[in-house]
């Protein structure tokens, strides 16, 4: 098939890619010209595991980016894989989905006034909530469409579908070719057949289903996982303070299959692209819905908190932190990644310099990411573990990095031995948890 991508970040790249990888033909169209040169010389512009490989083997074959639109008026597929960022009260910014999808409707108008007549089909894989494919898609659509085609070739055939994408950074290749599921929120007919053709290489349950269902489905799949973590760290803070581990209390619950082992794992909290924007935008829904969301509400209120118990912790540890030097090892949200947003480390950094702590911090892959929050004047970087943990009076490790693992000899370094962790990844002795 013929599939344009529209927005080429996290999402529409790595969906781009595999598509292409998959067998289509595909065009990812991205505002940024940076961007588009860089995916159009076979370099990712983000890492993400084995999208390079996919990239130089499908770039100048069936995948290319571009700058315009104009490969909507050939493909069977456009896709909208544009971000839906936060606004000040927590809803979601659907400024970029309209205009993509105006834009979509533009060229199919053009297109067919042009003679170039074939069924398209418009699908939404970015997270938005429950309407908006109906509501704001489909006119922005139709409204492209009308202001390029005369009224009788309004007649125009166009289905509309939603696709959500469930794909972690770090493993969003691996996530998008072997998912445990495919939703496809469709009115049926051939808009559901071009969805189901699209994922003909990918061997894995569908489910069908109406569109403003997908769409919620997207929405409830995060804020459960979202649950999953606060409720962990809510056990993990009285599990502390009742003096049990609660990774081996997790053990337990998640040999239950009916709540299973993953997502248990206590901590600083979650971060990430999507968690706190997709809860804060499900809250927003629910309150201008007029329902109160008092778990949903507190899900966040927990992973607010969360971070700042590594401040109480190390307070108890060391006192005053002021004039201390703290080391803080992991500055991305998770491993495997460079992305720094909403990371559990930029509330733990702010707090340690409202606090006057001279700090050095170590990331493998984030540290250029976070220089553009905390500028070097705050926070001194250092190219490895050992660098930073070099004279601290106290260490907090903040992410999962599998390299923290092997950690030893390192802390012998440090002025005092106090190493606070956030995630559980450590094997030095004379080490605590945040709940554990
Ligand atoms: C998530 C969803 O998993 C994915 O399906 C969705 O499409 C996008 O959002 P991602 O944000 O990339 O993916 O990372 P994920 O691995 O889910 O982790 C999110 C956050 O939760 C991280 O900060 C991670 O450290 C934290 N986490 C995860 C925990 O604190 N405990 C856990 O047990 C698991």
């Amino acid at each position: 098939m013929k599939i344009t991508v529209v927005g080429g970040g996290y999402v529409g790249l790595v969906s781009g890619a595999c598509l292409a990888k998959t067998g289509h033909d595909v065009t990812i169209i991205d505002t940024i010209p940076q961007k588009v040169d860089m995916i159009n010389s076979g370099r990712p512009p983000i890492y993400e595991k084995g999208l390079e490989e996919i990239l130089k083997s499908c770039v100048g074959r069936n995948l290319c980016a571009s700058l315009n639109y104009d490969s909507v008026a050939e493909s069977d597929i456009a896709l909208i894989c544009v971000g839906t960022p936060p606004r000040p009260d927590g809803s979601a910014n659907l400024e970029y989905i309209e205009s993509a999808a105006e834009s979509i409707g533009r060229e199919i108008g053009k297109a067919e006034s042009r003679g170039v007549h074939r069924f398209r089909t418009v699908v939404v894989k970015s997270t938005v909530p429950p309407g908006t494919t109906e509501k704001i898609v489909f006119p922005a659509v139709m409204k492209g469409v009308g202001s390029c085609a005369t009224a009788d070739e309004l007649s125009i055939d166009i289905g509309f579908a939603m696709n959500p994408e469930f794909l972690r950074e770090g493993l969003a290749v691996e996530d998008f070719l072997n998912p445990d599921r495919i939703v496809i929120g469709s009115g049926g007919g051939k808009a559901k057949d071009a969805v189901t053709a699209m994922y003909e290489g990918i061997g894995t349950e569908r489910l069908y289903c109406g569109i403003t269902a997908a769409e919620m489905i997207k929405y409830t799949s995060n804020a459960f996982l979202a649950t999953k973590i606060s409720f962990s760290n809510e056990i993990g803070n009285i599990c502390k303070q009742l003096g049990i581990d609660v990774y081996e209390v997790m053990k337990g619950v998640g040999m239950d299959h009916r709540i299973s082992p993953f997502f248990l794992n206590a901590g600083a909290g979650f971060g990430g692209s999507c968690f706190p924007k997709d809860v804060s935008a499900l809250v927003s829904l629910a309150e201008s819905s007029g329902i109160d969301p008092v778990l949903l509400k507190s899900v966040l209120g927990v992973n607010d908190a969360q971070p700042l118990r590594m401040i109480e912790l190390l307070e108890k540890r060391i006192g005053d932190i002021s004039g201390k030097h703290i080391a803080v090892l992991g500055l991305a949200f998770k491993n495997d990644t460079d992305d720094i947003r909403d990371s559990r480390s930029i509330p733990v950094l702010a707090e340690l310099i409202k606090k006057g702590a001279k700090i050095t911090a170590y990331d493998p892959m984030a540290t250029a990411a976070m220089k553009t929050l905390f500028d070097e004047s705050k926070v001194i970087y250092c190219a490895n573990a050992k660098d930073a943990l070099k004279d601290a009076d106290a260490c907090l490790v903040m992410t999962e990095w599998p390299e923290f693992t092997k950690l030893d000899a390192e802390f012998d370094g440090m002025r005092s031995r106090v190493i606070i962790e956030g995630r559980r990844i450590l094997s030095v002795k004379d080490k605590e948890g945040i709940c554990w």
